[in-house]
């Protein structure tokens, strides 16, 4: 058993820290506050390899493992979740679904420009009415000779606005339920596909969140992901893979929270001392460091087990189940140590608040989260 990151590991965690502590945290509020779209922090994650961390270096990527790409997306979120769920979107609810499905000409087409960051890509299973359950999938996918011709509207599309390619999920034949569902690659620039909505959010307000709608809208068939009817496993194979990420992702709010709350407790005097030094709050401390502690180790064990080949489906769940309830958890108690300060915009902790309530929710809510794990643990 090897508990400490190997030397390539900690480089990258440097390297990534360095590039958000210089070039994203100065304009992170603000780009949260007004919905700033990210263009020039996005274009440097591609250039530094931080859009395909995992994927093959014939395919564009940076050939690493998958605790190498964990370590990323907690970097990013730790000092701005927006870039955390911009980039996870991009590595494990796109490349690592094309490049575990994908044929061979797909991969070299699309996954070789996502995962270099030439490209941006998003994902597309939720609707109006199809939320925790993913299978109530209204958007059809109509064969015509050698395309598909797909109507629907999707939901919560994360990158939707900026993104060239979508894996995105249609019923092909509406009468066999799940095994009725496709998975697609589709090209954004196409005519018939349209961004109905960008969501105004609580938080990571930088990431936009798109309602997008399909009228018409023509796929090639060599866009189709995987046969048809396997559309349903192929999303939720990739969501397990993404649930690591956003287990990162809360991970990193949660580090970002606490060490503004310890920075805060060290400086701010009450009673003539640092408030630290009162057991209230130095307790506080001690719970969220543990918290933390237990929600690394949880994220980067599911990350081992992915990259060992072993099952992960449960392990990604509860890392996201406990890393996201920690960082609420840790934001929350991040504000109250820092008093009236904490709920004013001039401290980073009400943003983190405000981040952190999204990973309780996308990519699964935590109650998803529960049934999953009940369901694994009570498997035979
Ligand atoms: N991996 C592989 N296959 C899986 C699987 C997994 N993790 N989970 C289920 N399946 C398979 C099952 O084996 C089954 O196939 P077979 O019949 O061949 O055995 C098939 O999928 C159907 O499974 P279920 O009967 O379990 O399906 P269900 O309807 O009961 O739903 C669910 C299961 C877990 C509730 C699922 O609907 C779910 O995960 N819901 C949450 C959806 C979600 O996470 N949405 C997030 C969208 S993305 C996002 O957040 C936006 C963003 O951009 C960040």
């Amino acid at each position: 058993m090897e508990f400490e990151p190997s030397k390539d590991q900690q480089m990258l965690r440097d390297m990534v820290r360095q590039f958000v502590e210089k070039e994203a945290k100065p304009t992170a509020a603000l780009r949260d506050d007004e919905a700033i779209w990210p263009t020039e922090l996005v274009k440097k994650m591609g250039e530094l390899g931080l859009l395909g961390v995992a994927v093959k270096e014939e395919y564009g990527g940076s050939g690493l493992d998958y605790i190498s790409y964990a370590i990323v997306v907690e970097e990013l979120s730790r000092v701005d979740a927006s870039l955390g769920v911009i980039a996870s979107v991009n590595n494990s609810l796109v490349c690592y679904g094309l490049e575990r499905f994908g044929s061979e000409d797909q991969k070299r087409e699309l996954l070789t420009s996502l995962a270099s960051g030439r490209t941006l890509g998003a994902f597309s299973l939720s609707e109006p009415g199809a939320g925790s359950d993913a299978a109530a999938q209204k958007t059809t996918a109509v064969r015509d000779g050698d395309h598909y011709v797909i109507n629907g509207v999707k939901n919560w599309v994360t990158n939707g606005d900026h993104a060239d390619t979508i894996i995105l999920m249609a019923l092909t034949d509406p009468s066999k339920g799940v095994k009725g569902i496709t998975a697609f690659l589709v090209d954004t620039h196409e005519p018939g596909c349209s961004i109905v909505k960008v969501e105004n959010k609580l938080g990571i307000r930088s990431a936009h969140s798109c309602q997008m709608a399909y009228d018409n809208f023509r796929v090639p068939l060599w866009r189709r992901l995987g046969e048809e009817g396997q559309g349903f496993k192929i999303a939720m194979t990739i969501l397990s893979a993404g649930r690591i990420g956003i287990a990162a992702q809360a991970l990193g709010i949660a580090q970002g929270a606490y060490e503004a709350a310890l920075g805060y407790a060290k400086i701010r005097e009450q009673f003539g001392k640092p408030i630290h030094e009162f057991q209230a709050v130095g307790f506080t401390l001690a719970d969220m460091a543990t918290r933390i502690k237990a929600a690394r180790l949880l994220t980067y064990e599911a990350a081992w087990r992915k990259n060992s080949g072993l099952d992960y489906v449960k392990d990604a769940s509860m890392a996201k189940v406990f890393a996201s309830e920690t960082a609420m958890w840790v934001a929350t108690k991040a504000i109250q140590i820092h008093g009236s300060n904490g709920y004013s915009k001039e401290y980073p902790v009400e943003r983190f608040f405000r981040e952190a309530k999204i990973t309780e929710i996308y990519e699964g809510t935590s109650e998803i989260q529960r049934l999953v794990i009940s369901r694994e643990i009570t498997r035979d």
